[in-house]
């Protein structure tokens, strides 16, 4: 199966990308594909509403960099989103990553149709300063609801607060392996 990890911190070795990448550990070892997007090494745009996917029932127009991530989400099995909490939400690179998925709903006779496979399944990883993992989670729920609402099935969400260096023997770290190996 392809799995597609789109990690969203600037810190390649911060906690979420370190969680994040222990899934990917755990489903490679499983015998996955997995693609991975570093969002800071993408140069993408925020959706523009321009209505060209509804018009053609098709993948969003930008020719950006996220241009082969379509490919990749129409082909995987899991995707993983990671990201930091940034001003009490998922930062806002993610945000803006997470709003081009518009394009994956098309409208025909007044209805919403998908333009995706069901059943992708879905991991999402956080990172705080908070000490509280429940602080924000209403705002990781609906920042995941969006892939949800494209037929994508929640696996997980795991929330790491406080800094590194991160145990590889904690518990988020076990349980962040067992994920990737189990999808
Ligand atoms: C601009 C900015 C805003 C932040 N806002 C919050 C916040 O509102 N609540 C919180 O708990 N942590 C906040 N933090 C702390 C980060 O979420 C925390 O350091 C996180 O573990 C960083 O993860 P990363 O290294 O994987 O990117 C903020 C950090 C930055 C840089």
């Amino acid at each position: 199966m392809k799995v597609v990890a789109v990690l969203g911190s600037p810190h390649p070795d911060g906690p979420s990308s370190t969680i994040a990448k222990e899934v990917i550990r755990g489903a490679k070892d499983a015998g996955h594909e997995v693609v991975i997007y570093q969002i800071d090494d993408i140069d993408f745009k925020g959706c523009r509403g321009c209505g060209y996917c509804k018009q053609h029932d098709a993948d969003c127009i930008l020719d950006d960099g996220l241009k082969p991530y379509w490919k990749d989400l129409h082909e995987c099995g899991a995707l993983i989103v990671s990201a930091p909490n940034y001003a009490s939400n998922v930062r806002g690179d993610m945000i803006t990553y997470m709003n081009r998925h518009y394009c994956l709903f098309t409208i025909k006779d007044g209805n919403f149709t998908l333009r995706i496979h069901p059943g992708i399944k879905l991991v999402g990883i956080f990172s705080q300063g908070n000490s509280d993992p429940e602080a924000y989670m209403d705002n990781y729920k609906w920042f995941l609801g969006d892939f949800q609402n494209r037929a994508m099935e929640l696996q997980d969400i795991l929330v790491h607060t406080g800094g590194m260096p991160l145990d590889p023997d904690s518990e988020i770290m076990t349980k962040a392996y067992k994920l990737g190996k189990e999808l």
